[in-house]
């Protein structure tokens, strides 16, 4: 104890001191206010064999990391001790080892099973290792037969269990790695678990049999200190959970612990929903991690909106004191997109100062909230579902225990108290950890605990969270959900255009002309016209989209007033109005997270997309897609199969008639008297140098999309179709301000888009 700070409270003593050693040492240490001069501690002799170690928060922490498949024995983080030496290297059963090594992950075995057998039997598995179950006669199997050790030393698949039906409620089973006691399955049964020594239990420890069939609380498991969750794992795992709490629908098929029927909760239609998001913004997360942290809610935030709900947002960030940047009183808090401005301002330097961890208060200012909401007489007040999401690392060192504010919080909401309606479906309490000195034991004693989900997580670092909130998106659910583009680059840009197709012309005589399209729906793909021949057949048309080359095509229309040849007569030898296609593809696309569609302009997804009243109508869509002015746009271009990103602005207010005029200085308009024998009323214009330089699009990047990318979505509102300047041809030359592009607007040719893509279920407005 001699490491605890003069500073703590009593309080946080008696949480502490029941912590397991390897924690107790860690969270000490943390505890230990920064002021406090400490002696440093040497850096030599505390290598680890195999791997590397890092100094974490000026000396306090050394963290040892070790190639994928290893794991740092006998421990990951050692403290520095007030007297200038590391923590002792020691075991889980306290054995002292003298230097640390990296050592292979291998999977814990069963430490019991019950009403079968395994095989094969062993104490430990290596990764790839697989284990098979079968039960006796008269069990039924439920679970996974098969279980292969992973690199993260977990299983995959889902606890086995050998059950005969006789119980009130199903035998809850003994998940790998934890040892069960009570056999008993009748109403009101309990049972309870442990893990072994050094692990810490995630989910939870005692679950008892309910009236409904259901065993209360969450399927355990045991974690060693250097294990996190992957984000796949907890993207997986928390969007079931947060869209059985949002939907109120049926959870996806599959898999639950219990083997009852999934928890179907009707969002009554007169019941709202609070969403709190709490961002621990004190020393301990660090000002680049904050900045993480505010993307990932922003994410979130998007994600409920995507959902069609409307919840009201509180935002509270915190340290030594905590703040309340978006109230669930204020007027807007139920506007999604003012909430993610709040966001957006708020500033790691806010707490500064303050730097301390006080989760409580924190969380007693939502409960503060609670308060105010319900004494304005709010008459759904009961039928209000309350979500909060807290995101920290789990080592509050003021304020005391904040399991009590949550405690408060239930009592407040009436859940847990009445057997019969334990009302706990209106809280939900999700805990994300970040970083290696998360306190495993803390974070889960914060989080609900559900049957069947998940609410805490352990991610190694916030770009792994902001990974999480990434995939959320892509739930088989939403892949026909258009314009939605997750993958990201290492640079963190969105670079992703998973509609981006190319489209080959094959001709006999003359070789391959190339174009690019938009997929817009299961079967179409949206371009250019020029980019075929009167005479080109279908079969001589192949597509490349989603990673699979040379798709067969079954028919190209053109738009019927497309005609390049119409002005030939009169000087123009190449007349571009109506450049646009469709390309009909054989086989429909099966839409995946690298091939989806994009948004086109009036159409209620694209409505919900901009998250615009479902009244909205195409002309009021045209306004918000394309002011009077200069309006920011992209177009995508392709360099060795790497698409690029190009910001561009339409010139659609004051600048659109030079923009235009420009179109005279094209090689073979030269001679053009008028205009508008050229330039229609079909096209938007890009390019030129004011107000700033736009990049111009090349010959190849033909027929493909010209799109807004508005509340992270995207939407198509041209066609690529001719520029001013081939300023491919002269990579190295300066290009002149007069290098303009020209594209088809989406907008004036939407009654042949109705009439070509009726049968394709896209809600045209
Ligand atoms: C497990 O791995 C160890 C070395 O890491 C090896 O010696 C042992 O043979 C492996 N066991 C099996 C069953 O593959
Ligand atoms: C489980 O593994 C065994 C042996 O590897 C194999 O024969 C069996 O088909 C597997 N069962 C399932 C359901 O995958
Ligand atoms: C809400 O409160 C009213 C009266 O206080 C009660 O009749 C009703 O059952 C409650 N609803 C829920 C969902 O608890
Ligand atoms: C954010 O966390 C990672 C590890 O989780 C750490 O390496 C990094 O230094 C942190 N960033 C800051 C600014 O503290």
């Amino acid at each position: 104890m001699a490491s605890l700070p003069i500073t703590m409270k009593k309080k946080s003593c008696a949480w502490l001191c029941v912590l397991p050693l390897i924690l107790g040492l860690l969270s000490a240490g943390v505890s230990s206010a920064p002021s406090e001069p400490n002696k440093p501690c040497p850096l030599e002799g505390i290598e680890i064999t195999g791997g590397s170690f890092q100094v974490l928060k000026d000396g306090q922490f050394l963290e040892y990391t070790c190639p994928p498949g290893y794991y740092p024995y006998p421990m990951k983080i050692r403290n520095c001790k007030p007297w200038g030496s590391w923590s002792i290297l020691q075991t889980r059963t306290k054995k002292i080892v003298k230097k640390a090594e990296c050592r292979a992950i291998q999977c814990p075995g069963p430490e019991d099973f019950e009403n079968g057998d395994f095989w094969p039997r062993k104490r430990f598995y290596n990764i790839s290792e697989q284990i098979s179950f079968h039960c006796y006669d008269g069990y039924n199997l439920r679970g996974s037969v098969n279980r292969t050790c992973q690199s993260t030393g977990r299983w995959d698949g889902h606890t086995t269990i050998c059950d005969n039906g006789a119980g009130y409620c199903q035998d809850p089973g003994i998940p790998i790695g934890t040892r069960k006691a009570g056999r008993q399955y009748r109403l009101e049964d309990s049972v309870t678990y442990d893990c072994g020594q050094g692990l810490t239990l995630q989910g939870s420890q005692k679950r008892t049999c309910m009236e409904d069939g259901s065993w209360s609380g969450t399927e355990p498991s045991c974690r060693d200190s250097f294990m996190y969750d992957t984000p796949e794992e907890v993207s997986a795992a928390f969007i079931s959970s947060l869209t059985e709490t949002i939907e109120g629908a049926d959870a996806e098929d599959g898999y639950s612990p219990g083997g009852q029927q999934n928890r179907k909760i009707v969002l009554d239609p007169a019941g709202s929903m609070n969403i709190y998001l709490v961002l621990d913004a004190s020393d301990s997360i660090g000002k680049n991690n904050f900045t993480g942290a505010k993307k990932c809610l922003s994410s979130l935030i998007d994600k409920v909106a995507s959902y069609g709900v409307e919840p009201r947002y509180a935002v509270v960030t915190y340290a030594t004191e905590a703040k309340a940047v978006v109230k669930l009183s204020d007027r807007e808090s139920s506007n999604a997109d003012w909430v993610k401005q709040e966001l957006d301002k708020i500033k790691y330097s806010d707490h500064r100062l303050k730097a301390g961890t006080n989760t409580k208060k924190a969380l007693t200012m939502l409960y503060e909230m609670m308060i105010l909401q319900e004494s304005k007489n709010d008459i759904n007040w009961n039928k209000t579902r309350h979500v909060i999401v807290l995101m920290t690392d789990g080592n509050y060192n003021m304020g005391g225990d904040p399991v009590a504010a949550i405690e408060q919080i239930r009592e407040f909401l009436d859940i847990g108290k009445n057997r019969k309606n334990p009302r706990e479906n209106y809280l939900d309490v999700y805990v994300f950890g970040i970083g290696p000195l998360v306190d495993q034991e803390k974070i889960n004693a914060l989080a609900s605990k559900k049957d069947g989900e998940r609410h805490v997580f352990k991610v190694k670092d916030m770009e792994d969270l902001e990974n999480v909130f990434f995939l959320m998106i892509d739930e088989s659910k939403a892949l026909s959900l258009c314009g939605i583009a997750w993958g990201r680059h290492k640079s963190g840009r969105h670079e992703a255009q998973p509609w981006h197709v190319s489209i080959n012309v094959i001709r006999p005589s003359a070789g391959k002309e190339s174009c690019k399209g938009a997929v817009v729906s299961e079967y179409y793909v949206l371009t250019a016209a020029h980019c075929f021949n009167v005479d080109d057949q279908a079969h001589n048309v192949k597509v490349d989209a989603g990673g699979v080359q040379n798709r067969e095509v079954e028919s190209v229309y053109f738009h019927p007033d497309y005609d390049i040849n119409r002005k030939k007569a009169e000087g123009i030898a190449e007349f571009y109005d109506y450049d646009i296609a469709l390309v009909k593809l054989k086989k429909k696309f099966t839409f995946t997270k690298d091939l989806r569609p994009i948004c086109l302009p009036c159409t209620e997804p694209t409505t919900r997309a901009l998250r615009l009243p479902l009244s909205t109508t195409c002309q009021q869509q045209e306004k918000e897609l394309l002011p009077e002015k200069n309006v920011k746009a992209l177009f995508v271009f392709e360099d060795k199969n790497n698409l690029m990103q190009k910001e561009v602005y339409i010139k659609n207010g004051e600048m659109k008639a030079s923009c235009e005029r420009d179109a005279l200085k094209a090689p073979g308009y030269e001679k053009v008297r008028d205009l508008s024998d050229v330039v229609t009323p079909r096209f938007l214009c890009t390019g030129g140098s004011d107000p700033q330089a736009d990049p111009n699009t090349c010959k190849g990047d033909s027929g493909g999309p010209l799109i807004i990318h508005k509340k992270s979505r995207f939407i198509q509102v041209g066609v690529i179709s001719w520029g001013v300047v081939d300023v491919c041809k002269r990579p190295n030359r300066a290009i002149p301000s007069h290098a303009r592009d020209f594209h088809i607007n989406l907008f004036q040719v939407l009654p042949w888009l109705r009439e070509k893509l009726k049968d394709e279920d896209l809600a045209f407005l």
